[in-house]
């Protein structure tokens, strides 16, 4: 049984958290803005790269589905493994969820999305203010969600590497070789 993940696997999960990372930035930068052409750009480049996650986030499923990630080691409790699993699970829905969020906001404040200025996105929503306002409140507390995740995510792929010393870390790496000692 193969103990990597796939360089697919890889450079989706390290480029999308690049993308995520920068979104993120971005998001809180531009709305503590005032009005300013810039301002309507960034809001712009934001939507594409939202959009463009949530295209890409189906291909790395779909990717998964193919090509399974390597088994945890045996040495990991069921209950972590569990954690693991419901963890992964729910960073993959908000990967699906905020940028729909996104979609639903743009659409209820009438800000059309056009993917890099070609592909003009529908309107999921008819224009409403109140819906707008309300929907940018769900939208901002699911990325404080996200935060919070990430931040358990990376806390746990710290200690595998220093405080159990597995290779769950470094199987995800990009030029990183796992050993093969009991992964089975
Ligand atoms: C994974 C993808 C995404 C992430 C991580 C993300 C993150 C964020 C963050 C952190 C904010 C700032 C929230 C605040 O402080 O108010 C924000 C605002 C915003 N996002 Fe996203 N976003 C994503 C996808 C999208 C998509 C796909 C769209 C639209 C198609 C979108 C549209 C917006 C808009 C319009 C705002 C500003 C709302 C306003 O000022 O009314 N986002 N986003
Ligand atoms: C510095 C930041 C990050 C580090 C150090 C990191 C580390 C890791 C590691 C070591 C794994 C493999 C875990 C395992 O085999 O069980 C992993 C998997 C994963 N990471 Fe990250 N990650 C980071 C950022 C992110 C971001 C921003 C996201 C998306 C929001 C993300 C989503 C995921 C998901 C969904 C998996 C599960 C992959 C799968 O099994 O399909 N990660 N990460």
């Amino acid at each position: 049984m193969n103990q990597h993940y796939t360089s697919t696997a890889k450079l989706l999960h390290w480029g999308m958290a690049v993308v995520i990372a920068g979104l993120i930035t971005l998001g809180f930068v531009m709305t503590d803005m005032p009005l300013s052409p810039e301002k309507l750009q960034y809001y712009s480049w934001h939507k594409w790269a939202g959009v463009s996650v949530f295209m890409l986030v189906w291909l790395r499923l779909g990717w998964r589905v193919l090509n399974p990630p390597p088994p945890y080691p045996s040495a990991m409790s069921p209950l972590m493994q569990r954690l693991a699993h419901a963890g992964h699970a729910a960073l993959y829905a908000l990967m699906v969820i905020i940028p729909v969020s996104g979609w639903l906001l743009s659409s209820a404040k009438g800000v059309q999305t056009v993917w890099f200025g070609v592909l003009p996105l529908p309107d999921l929503l008819e224009k409403n203010k109140e819906l707008g306002h309300l929907l940018h409140e769900v939208h901002e507390s699911l990325n404080y969600l996200l935060l919070v995740l990430l931040a358990g995510h990376v806390a746990a792929a710290f200690k595998h590497h220093w405080l159990d010393r597995d290779d769950i870390f470094k199987r995800m790496l990009p030029f990183g070789s796992a050993s093969s000692k009991d992964n089975a």
